[in-house]
């Protein structure tokens, strides 16, 4: 890892203050204002004291018109930098504090637009961790650099050389001993860098562990884990600080080399001006300003120092931060979108190729047609193709070849939140906010009234359990429905899809983790909300497709078979065989399926 990488970080971090750069501008120009400061105050001081030196010889006349132009130069300087100071510290919080909340927030959008792909592989708890962690380094670097670096690097890279003007010799031998201790800095920092991103690394490893352990503590504590996954989580601490440890040290020995530096600088000017002085090649008023400037500079070398190391420890969590900014969001409107509205629900497939990682094909030269208001159940082995065929219905993603069209309009050309809008769904994982039921309800329609959102749940057979909570409508849902059963989680899904209205359904699996018992109170609710949309259904219990209008058998991608139900156990296939086994087998079938194995076996055409 090089120093080009970190300036590149330090770019981007000014970069994200780009909405707010007439501020930004502002505040530079003060930073500038306060570099000079404590440039004009020693020199003005110097001159002071020739003056002083020189009184006897000038004359008093001449000596008070000097004094009173240096004394206002003076006054000027001062009052300059007292402004320039009020406005440092009144505006460079500000902008910390509201730059943080912006681009947090702009982070948080970025990351819920992400592919649901990349949600898949990246661990919730290492997100949060990346946006609050970022957010915080963030603050620190605009903060400080506005109240201190800015200046800081004026000094160092303008006004030092500019001394060379007021004695070249002394000048010389200063910047000579800030370089060497600048140089100092920047081996180290060479030296430590993948250290520190390994360290970084641990940080990371270690949120989304306890994230994910804290996520999943009923198994834990179920499994009697408790003292397991602590043990991971001190082995992550024991890797994290051994390599932390050996940084630490070489910033430590920065520190005490910096501090001999300081020391150094100060004597070696007084000494070389003293015998410069002797030589007649230096006033004292001239050693009293190099005086002045090397305690000044080495303050601002140990900030400097110090700003490194704090850059040089964030570096790694802002490359993250980064990283996640720089992951392009999933599909994006076509430019010319327009909203997909007054929809009727024809969905058609056509010739739909997709793949997740190519060659292997996730849907193979799917085609089929769903009328308005009919249902199509999809059927066949796990892995066969299903959830991702309506996963690109709402656009997931867009399929590699083919079309996917509604109303006979491709779902590519209309706007993607038009589009989700008209479709609702209902997974097999009913996600609940932490929020109160209401909330969670209104989900699909924020402004709907309280009396839509009893209609809704009663249509969904969730009014009465929901009255029976402690707070009715108004009680939150724990992390996830925790504190529900699933056939209550789900009915609360189907509610919400209700209120959200759409012309078209799916459901994945959405009865599939439920008992038969609770499955058969929650299919009323899913009746309900079938009621004239157009309906995919994905189920293993057969019994629950019985009444669709078409049926497609996925296998491996493809479609190996097509037609209602009855026609299809006719034909003997694949569905056929399957409705066989999974009506014979006792433990499939389960209490009250018996009959349909029998309604199986004798068509009917009245579906
Ligand atoms: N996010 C993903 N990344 C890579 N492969 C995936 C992903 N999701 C599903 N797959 C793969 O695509 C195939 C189809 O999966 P899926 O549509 O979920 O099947 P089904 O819903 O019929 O069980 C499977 O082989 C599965 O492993
Ligand atoms: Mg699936």
């Amino acid at each position: 890892m090089r120093i080009p990488f970190f300036f590149a970080i330090y770019g981007r971090v000014l970069g994200l203050l780009r909405p707010v750069r007439g501020l930004a501008i502002t505040l530079t120009l003060a930073n500038l204002a306060l570099a000079a400061v404590p440039f004009l105050d020693p020199i003005l001081f110097g001159k002071a004291i020739d003056l002083l030196a020189n009184a006897a010889a000038r004359g008093a006349e001449a000596t008070f018109h000097d004094g009173v132009r240096i004394f206002g130069l003076w006054t000027a300087v001062g009052v300059g930098g007292i402004g320039a100071r009020i406005l440092v510290s009144l505006h460079a919080d500000r902008l910390a504090h509201r730059q943080r909340q912006n681009v947090t927030a702009m982070f948080f959008e970025h990351v819920l637009q992400l592919h649901l792909a990349y949600h898949r592989r990246s661990h919730s708890g290492r997100l949060l961790k990346i946006m609050l962690q970022g957010g915080d380094q963030l603050f620190g670097l605009w903060l400080s650099m506005f109240r201190e670096h800015l200046s800081t690097l004026v000094a160092l890279l303008v006004l030092l050389p500019m001394t060379i003007l007021l004695n070249w010799r002394l000048a010389t031998l200063m910047i000579v001993l800030i370089t060497s201790s600048a140089l100092l800095t920047g081996y180290v920092t060479r030296r430590t860098l993948s250290a520190q991103g390994e360290v970084q690394a641990y940080h990371t490893d270690l949120a989304e562990r306890a994230g994910d352990a804290i996520g999943n503590v009923v198994l834990v504590q179920s499994f009697v884990r408790l003292s397991a996954e602590m043990r991971m989580m001190r082995e992550v601490i024991e890797r994290l600080l051994s390599a932390q440890f050996p940084v630490i040290n070489w910033w430590a020995v920065v520190s005490v080399l910096q501090g001999a530096v300081a020391t150094i600088t100060v004597i070696s000017i007084f000494a070389v001006g003293a015998w410069l002085n002797l030589k007649g090649e230096a006033t004292v008023g001239e050693i009293v300003t190099f005086m002045g400037f090397a305690t000044h500079l080495i303050g601002r070398m140990d900030q400097v120092v110090g700003f490194v190391n704090s850059l040089f420890m964030d570096i790694h969590g802002l490359k993250e931060f980064f990283e996640v900014l720089d992951t392009p969001s999933a599909v994006c409107d076509r430019p010319g979108a327009r909203p997909l509205e007054n929809v009727r629900g024809r969905v058609e497939f056509d010739h739909v190729n997709y793949s997740y990682e190519p060659p292997r094909k996730a849907l193979d030269d799917v085609s089929f047609m769903a009328e308005p208001g009919r249902t199509v159940a999809l059927v066949g082995e796990t892995g066969g193709g299903k959830s991702t065929a309506m996963g690109l219905l709402h656009r997931q993603d867009d399929p590699q070849a083919g079309a996917i069209r509604i109303d006979g309009v491709d779902i590519r050309d209309v706007t993607l939140d038009s589009l989700r809008a008209q479709i609702g769904v209902v997974f097999q994982e009913s996600m609940l906010f932490y929020r109160s039921i209401a909330d969670n309800l209104r989900v699909g329609q924020p402004d709907a009234k309280d009396a839509d959102l009893e209609a809704a749940a009663r249509l969904a057979c969730a009014h009465d359990f929901i009255l029976r909570q402690p707070r009715g409508y108004q009680t939150r849902i724990g992390e996830r429905g925790a504190n529900l059963s699933g056939g209550e989680r789900q009915r609360l899904s189907i509610a919400r899809v209700l209120l959200k209205n759409p012309p078209i359904l799916i459901l994945d699996e959405a009865t599939s983790a439920l008992d038969a018992a609770t499955e058969a109170s929650v299919q009323q609710a899913i009746k309900n909300l079938k009621q004239g949309r157009t309906t995919f259904v994905i189920a293993h219990r057969l019994a629950t497709i019985r009444d669709a209008d078409l049926i497609l058998v996925f296998q491996e991608g493809r479609i190996i078979e097509r037609g209602s139900f009855s026609d299809l156990v006719r034909q003997g296939g694949f569905f056929a065989q399957l409705v066989a086994t999974q009506f014979q087998n006792p433990a499939a079938a389960e209490a009250g399926r018996a009959p349909d194995a029998i309604a199986v076996s004798v068509p009917s055409d009245n579906m």
